[in-house]
């Protein structure tokens, strides 16, 4: 026997046997099935690929088999007596058409009482302020006339001769073509004026461009200027006060039915 006390000289052999050892039990550990502490086993990721691959096909199977297709028929689940909102070109129309002078009477309205029933009064007639648009003829008069008017102010004499301090300041700010036009056709058709026409937004994107085009696109129109330039009507297709037209677009629909 080996003295205890003494270094072993076969260490190194025992070392590399107990090594070999060691590596051949933990191959043999980790060959071995893991068990978790509750003594369930760790579900095989096979199992979930082959659920997976079931549930695709169930839902193959069902979406086009036999009457189950109807499961995923998109038109058998509206409520009987319900209609499926149609949501197809066709179906997406937006308010009905009307005829074009009550479409712009009715935007003029809103324009008049925004901008300029605060000096001309809701009934048109004036007052200290400024001159009546009852009978005024240059509102229904001449339609370029009375766009430099609206898009510019006025300076000096009125029709009348009536002339205000001030006059009257210019109104297209936060003017778009269509406003313009509304209350235009408005004016022309309400408080008892009655030209029965309508001023088209067309019509009233040339005023626009004429009062671009001024020498002086800030200053107030005068009587002069306005008599010397300005005794036109505006240019643009004239429309049919009756035309159904889209209350949205401002286009003509061909609408026989409404
Ligand atoms: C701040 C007050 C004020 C506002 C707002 C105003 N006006 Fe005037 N308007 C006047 C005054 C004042 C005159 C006369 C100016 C003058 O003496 O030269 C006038 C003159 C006119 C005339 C000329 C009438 C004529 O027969 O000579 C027309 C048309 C007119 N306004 C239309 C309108 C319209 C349409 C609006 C709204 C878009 C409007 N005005 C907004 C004060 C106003």
């Amino acid at each position: 026997m080996q003295d205890p006390n003494k270094p072993d000289l076969d260490e190194t052999l025992n070392v590399t046997e107990s090594h070999d050892r060691m590596l051949r039990e933990a191959a043999a550990v980790s060959r071995e099935k893991h068990v978790d502490e509750g003594g369930r086993e760790p579900v095989s990721l096979w199992i979930f690929a082959s659920c997976g691959l079931i549930l695709i096909f169930a839902g193959l199977a069902l979406g086009n088999i036999g009457s189950l297709g109807s499961l995923f028929d998109y038109d058998q689940t509206v409520k009987p007596g319900y209609v499926r909102l149609d949501l197809s070109e066709d179906g997406a129309k937006g308010p009905p058409p009307a005829e074009a002078l009550a479409v712009y009477m009715k935007k003029g309205q809103k324009m008049y009482s925004s901008k300029c029933q605060g000096c001309h009064g809701g009934d048109g007639k004036g007052g200290a302020a400024a001159p009546s648009l009852v009978g005024s003829e240059w509102a229904l008069g001449d339609t370029q006339r009375f766009a430099m008017i609206i898009l510019n102010g006025l300076a000096g004499p009125t029709s009348t001769g009536q002339t205000f301090a001030g006059g009257m300041p210019t109104q297209k700010v936060g003017m778009a073509p269509v406003d313009l036009a509304g209350v235009m056709t408005y004016v022309r058709n309400s408080f008892g004026n009655e030209t029965g026409d309508v001023i088209t937004e067309e019509m009233a994107e040339h005023a626009f461009k004429l009062a671009e085009e001024r020498s002086d696109p800030n200053a107030q129109s005068t009587k002069e200027e306005l008599e010397s330039k300005y005794l036109a009507p505006l240019e643009g297709e004239p429309m049919d006060p009756s035309t159904k037209i889209d209350p949205v677009t401002l286009e003509p629909v061909e609408d026989a039915a409404g």
